[in-house]
């Protein structure tokens, strides 16, 4: 069956509604179809805790302030132009998303807003709606896009594949030049049908992957599926060893699926990390304690729950003021308090978790991918803001800064790309309903507890090759699988996250050095220079 829309955008996130929000109302007479794999408002984007970083107080703050705290914590790696952009337009993006309904922490004269402060900023930059930020925005966009008749959005509608010339006959490799995308096969979950949806332009918005490690703050829907299907496709991809462990995920010992999230905003109002002993130690790894960079803070308690054995450590609120502490985080402190942690009176557990993905799909300044007619915002990408590890709050900024961007790139006309009715729909010959679910369960859990032991936040080459080595095993029985059975959903995640877990396995083995959120035992120096190419 074929579908077509003038813009595919794939992802129901804050990359993608923004730009279909604000394609949209420029654009009436086009047709804008947002597809997601579950329910519109499961994502990322939902969970975000501390805020968005955005220079506000002008009195205290400057662009330049940020910017420089970004390259600090990118370790070298970011790309200046990049961080500039993101910096100077981020504010106005931000006020867009006010005038859209999103309400954000005001002071106590209700004058201005409340900025909270994180790991690694310099100055109190933090907007945020208490520590429901993600949800805050995620309803005022989707109300927003409700609003908007032009906009189609498609709820359990699961992306399997980019369409290329590969499905025209061609044989595609990663150097052809000029390679397009018509659009993507899309499973509707609900029917089992699989849709040729044919595009003028598609865009990847479809997050994270923390789902690649046993704990993660990510929910379940983060399983990288637009990165794979990008690397499937032959496009570029950039920076995927750095990822993003959150050093404070609430330590839960009859574990989660996803970790809850206490937010980083907790230490910026003043609380301390405390080893299992309930001694202070940050003060031993970076001047700024508590609130040093994510890299720094997590692989400090990495090595000091090596050093004790212990599978957790502690943070301590409890001399905090209860009124202002619970204003701020009711979510954190009833969490805490259903699970018997009185965060004003007892320690709270917390363990490192895997959080964001700084690689990803590389895009230019437009937010363009190395495939023609294909741009990607948001988690996926790769812009070279993040560098070698991303500074918290920036993320949701650029998301929106980039959406805009490709969105004025749309502007410029679409009409100029026809439809490529001549795809051929989706072959199933051949294929049976899976028998055992079993067979894609069990290699799921086989890949997190790979890439867990070894690709963690402490790297080593024997590490790292051992979990080549089997990721090799699981990718040769998961394609076999897929060769030989209908497709689903879950047969397709299992399939992303392998691909993930190679891209970022393969990468950090190519980084003979140690950089930002990459340490390896065997390189422990920055290098000045590394080719991270994967062909
Ligand atoms: P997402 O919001 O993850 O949206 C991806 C969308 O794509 C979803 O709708 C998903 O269903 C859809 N999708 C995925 N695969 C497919 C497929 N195959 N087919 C169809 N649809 C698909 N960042 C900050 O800046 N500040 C914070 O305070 C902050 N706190 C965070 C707290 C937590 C617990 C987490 C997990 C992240 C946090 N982050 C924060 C990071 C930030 O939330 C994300 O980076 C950002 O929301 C990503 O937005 P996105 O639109 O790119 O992706
Ligand atoms: C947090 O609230 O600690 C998360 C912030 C982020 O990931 O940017």
């Amino acid at each position: 069956m074929k579908k077509t829309t003038d813009v595919l955008i794939l992802g129901s996130g804050i990359a993608g509604l923004t730009l279909a929000i604000k394609t949209a109302e420029a654009r009436p007479d086009l047709k804008i179809s947002v597809i997601t794999k579950t329910e519109q408002g499961e994502s990322n984007t939902r969970y975000a805790q501390g805020g968005v970083a955005a220079v506000w107080d002008k009195a205290v703050d400057t662009h330049q302030k940020h910017i420089d705290d970004t390259l600090d914590a990118g370790d070298g790696l970011c790309d200046k132009d990049v961080v500039r952009i993101v910096v100077e337009e981020g504010p106005s993006r931000v006020k867009e998303i006010i005038e859209w309904g999103t309400r954000f922490d005001k002071n106590k004269n209700q004058d201005d807003y409340n900025l909270g402060k994180e790991g690694g900023h310099s100055e109190n930059r933090i907007l945020h709606y208490k520590d429901l930020t993600g949800w805050e925005i995620q309803r005022a966009l989707m109300e927003k896009t409700k609003a908007l008749p032009n906009v189609e959005v498609h709820e359990h509608y699961f992306a399997i594949n980019l369409l290329t010339p590969h499905h025209l006959g061609y044989n595609i490799t990663r150097v052809t030049p000029n390679i397009e995308c018509y659009g993507a096969y899309i499973l509707d979950k609900t029917d089992g049908d699989i849709i040729t949806f044919l595009s003028r332009v598609t865009v990847v918005a479809t997050g994270g992957a923390g789902q690649i490690y046993r704990n993660t703050t990510n929910p379940v829907i983060a399983t990288g599926d637009g990165i794979a299907m990008l690397y499937r496709a032959k496009g570029r991809i950039e920076s995927m060893e750095f990822v993003q462990f959150h050093p404070t995920a609430l330590y839960n010992p009859a574990g989660e699926n996803p970790d809850f999230l206490v937010s980083e905003a907790v230490r910026g109002y003043g609380a301390i990390l405390r080893d299992i002993e309930g001694n202070e130690f940050m003060h031993r790894y970076d001047h700024r304690k508590s609130l040093a960079p994510r890299d720094i803070v997590a692989r400090a308690i990495d090595n000091e729950m090596k050093i004790s054995g212990a599978d957790h450590l502690y943070l301590d609120c409890t001399h905090l003021d209860k009124e202002g502490f619970y204003a701020h985080f009711p979510t954190i402190y009833d969490k805490c308090m259903s699970l018997g942690i009185d965060p004003m009176k007892d320690y709270i557990p917390v363990t490192p978790a895997c959080h964001y993905m700084c690689g990803g799909i590389k895009v230019d300044q437009e937010g363009q991918t190395s495939i023609k007619r294909l741009y990607a915002c948001g988690e996926c990408t790769y812009t070279g803001l993040h560098g070698a590890n991303r500074l918290a709050s920036n993320s949701l900024l650029e998301a929106m800064v980039y959406a805009h961007r490709i969105h004025l790139n749309i502007m410029k006309g679409v009409e100029k790309y026809d439809l490529k009715m001549e795809i051929p729909d989706w072959d199933a010959t051949g294929t049976m309903e899976p028998k055992e679910m079993v067979l894609i369960t069990q290699s799921m859990k086989e890949l997190k507890e790979i890439m867990s032991s070894y690709v963690g936040i402490v790297r080593s080459n024997v590490r790292l090759k051992r979990a080549l080595d089997r990721l090799k095993l699981l990718y040769e029985e998961t394609e076999e699988l897929y060769r030989s059975t209908a497709i689903s959903p879950q047969l397709c995640e299992l399939r992303n996250l392998i691909s993930i877990g190679y891209l970022v396995s393969r990468s950090a083995s190519m980084r003979r050095e140690s950089r930002g959120l990459h340490f390896t035992t065997d390189y422990p120096e920055e290098k000045d220079f590394i080719d991270v190419t994967i062909l």
